[in-house]
């Protein structure tokens, strides 16, 4: 597939290359996201933040604002269900330094439909349509979206929810389509990505079920979507960044080496534990580091050993032992 990278902008944000880090909540902080940079993605995502909690300035939102210029370009996510509140959280990540806000229409979580948030607000697209307004109106940094294909199955919700975002002023679209009801059972639909695409003249980032570089490329072709974003499989695996780059441009996928396995694992055990200190780091790097060794030899025993990190030192050994576990 032939497609120049430098054509995906969302506006004034140029993308190097159209594959981009999806959020996800507890795991997209900063050592993640400089990671996944530093692989090659485009453009990446922290978490969704609470608007409530921005307005508030309370402590734990807060916190999912900081970031580095090395990350940049930056979204920030935002998930509320009250337009003023929205935008005075979108005028607050704006003064953070995000390069977009990012609307939450997603969210499936229980706690948060209750709220009005997330994926509730595509079946009362009356708030929906204000909140994109009001937020558009406070901030002059790209505003974009990320939603769901609707509420229950068989509905245009999507459709016509990205109809109304970009008549309100929206840079680009992310559509993950399964429904709310499905949470993330199934197969994302990719026909809908086609229909939302047909139809908008803003760029329009495709999500759901890219578990390879080959899956990414399949998505732009099928749907014509501009950019793709990639959430669980990018877990454990930031390479996939740049080999889907590769795979565009004709030329077959890195393969990952032990080396760079573990040299990649370092860095994230070094940023980890400067991003939060020793002792809020190594309980989180006992299970996080295994997401980086599925399917290679001895993962199990590798599993095993970081049961008991308790130090930077152990995590680092640890890592550095894994040539061995591989070997025998
Ligand atoms: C653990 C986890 C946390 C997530 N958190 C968010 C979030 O904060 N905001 C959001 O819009 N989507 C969130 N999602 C959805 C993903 O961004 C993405 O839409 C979904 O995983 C489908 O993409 P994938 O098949 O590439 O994983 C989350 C998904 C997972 C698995």
């Amino acid at each position: 597939m032939q497609r120049s990278p430098a054509s995906v902008s969302i506006k004034t944000v140029k993308l190097k290359t159209p594959f981009i880090l999806a959020p996800l909540a507890g795991i997209t902080n900063l050592p993640f996201r400089m990671m996944a940079k530093q692989w090659g993605c485009a453009l990446v995502c922290s978490e969704m933040v609470s608007a409530q909690g921005l307005v508030r300035k309370m402590r734990r939102s807060m916190d999912l604002l900081q970031s580095d210029p090395e990350e940049k370009p930056l979204a920030i996510q935002i998930f509320g269900a009250v337009p003023e509140v929205m935008a005075e959280a979108a005028r607050i990540v704006e003064d953070a330094g995000a390069d977009i806000v990012d609307i939450n229409f997603g969210c499936a979580v229980r706690k948060i439909v209750k709220t009005g948030a997330g994926a509730a607000l595509m079946k009362d697209l009356k708030t929906a349509e204000a909140l994109l307004r009001s937020v558009r109106a406070a901030v002059t940094i790209p505003m974009t979206l990320k939603m769901r294909a609707g509420w229950i199955p068989g509905g245009s919700q999507a459709l016509e929810l990205a109809v109304i975002a970009e008549a309100c002023g929206a840079d680009a679209v992310t559509v993950h389509p399964r429904t709310a009801t499905q949470g993330f059972k199934g197969n994302a639909d990719w026909s809908i990505i086609r229909a939302v695409k047909a139809r908008l003249s803003i760029p329009v980032i495709g999500n759901g079920d890219v578990f390879s570089p080959r899956d990414a490329l399949r998505m732009m072709e099928t749907t014509g979507c501009d950019a793709v974003m990639i959430g669980r499989k990018a877990v454990g695996n930031p390479w996939i960044f740049s080999q889907c780059a590769a795979l565009l441009e004709g030329k077959p996928p890195p393969a990952v080496s032990m080396e760079i396995r573990k040299e990649t694992m370092e860095r994230y055990v070094d940023a980890m534990v400067a991003f939060l200190g020793e002792r809020r780091a190594c309980p989180m790097l006992r299970s996080r580091l295994g997401w980086f060794v599925k399917g290679i030899p001895h993962a199990g025993r590798f599993k095993e050993a970081i049961k008991s990190i308790s130090s930077k030192a152990d995590a680092l050994e640890a890592v550095g032992a894994l040539n061995a576990l591989g070997s025998d």
